[in-house]
């Protein structure tokens, strides 16, 4: 059983808070009959129709891609560059990204056309840990490193505690690859943080997301979620401390 206005927004109709005006306006019929009710629950066998017109229904899919940079976490770019949907081409469904990675950013990214998933997942309350791996131009000292855990000043306030470990440094190319681990998902943060103790990041991958990550997979790589995955990340998401 699931909430009419997400199966509307789920089969692509219109979105969710769109389709709840619509169900309030009463241009929303479940078999035949018009429902106006906002939480009326419905399942596979209703007949939806909106504005007199069946909805085909969408399965919910779930998928991770191993994004390649100099690719854009976005359904279109206006300025004709390659998208995250660039690399499902026979997809049908109407996919979107989960929240997102910055274009010169590579690594783990989901894609869903469940919006409830999604939203979830991207809600700030539910403090998902994301895991980057960074490579800084310049090596951070010790006390550098304690003033990222700790939490740095940036323009749009304090960043919250986060795990970072050294996993080695280069002297000659005056190089670190550090271990960044944050749950917040502010728009460029890890360069940010990086950047307000004074070393840009010269590459940078998000290696982690929750428990799912990119082992045995290239760049460029999809695969499905299986369901007990996508379980687990709900599950994750609502059990996680506000
Ligand atoms: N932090 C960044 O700086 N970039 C990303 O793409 C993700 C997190």
């Amino acid at each position: 059983m699931e909430r009419l206005q997400k199966v509307i927004a789920q089969a692509g109709v219109t979105s969710r808070r769109k389709a709840e005006g619509l169900i309030k306006e009463g241009k929303v019929k479940v078999n035949g009959k018009v429902v106006t009710e906002l939480g009326t629950k419905v399942t596979t066998n209703d007949e939806i129709q909106v504005n007199g017109v069946t909805v085909e229904k969408a399965e919910p899919v779930y998928f991770l891609l191993y994004k390649p940079t100099g690719v854009i976490s976005a359904v279109s770019d206006d300025k004709g560059r390659k998208t995250v949907l660039d690399f499902f081409p026979e997809m049908p469904e109407r996919i979107y990204p989960v929240g997102r990675l910055d274009y010169d950013t590579s690594g783990l990214i989901l894609l869903t056309n469940d919006g409830e998933f999604a939203n979830t997942l991207m809600h700030p309350k539910y403090q998902i840990d994301k895991v980057y791996i960074a490579k800084t131009e310049g090596i951070p000292t010790r006390e550098e490193i304690k003033r990222l855990q700790k939490g740095v000043k940036l323009e749009d306030g304090m960043t919250a505690p986060a795990k970072v470990k050294v996993l080695s440094i280069d002297k000659k190319k005056q190089t670190a690859i550090v271990q960044v681990t944050i749950h917040e998902g502010r728009n460029r943060q890890v360069r940010r943080m990086f950047e307000a103790i004074g070393y840009p990041i010269k590459k940078l991958k998000r290696e982690q997301y929750g428990f799912l990550n990119l082992i045995g997979m290239n760049t460029g790589d999809i695969r499905e979620l299986s369901p007990k995955e996508v379980k687990r990340m709900r599950a994750l998401a609502v059990t996680q401390p506000s």
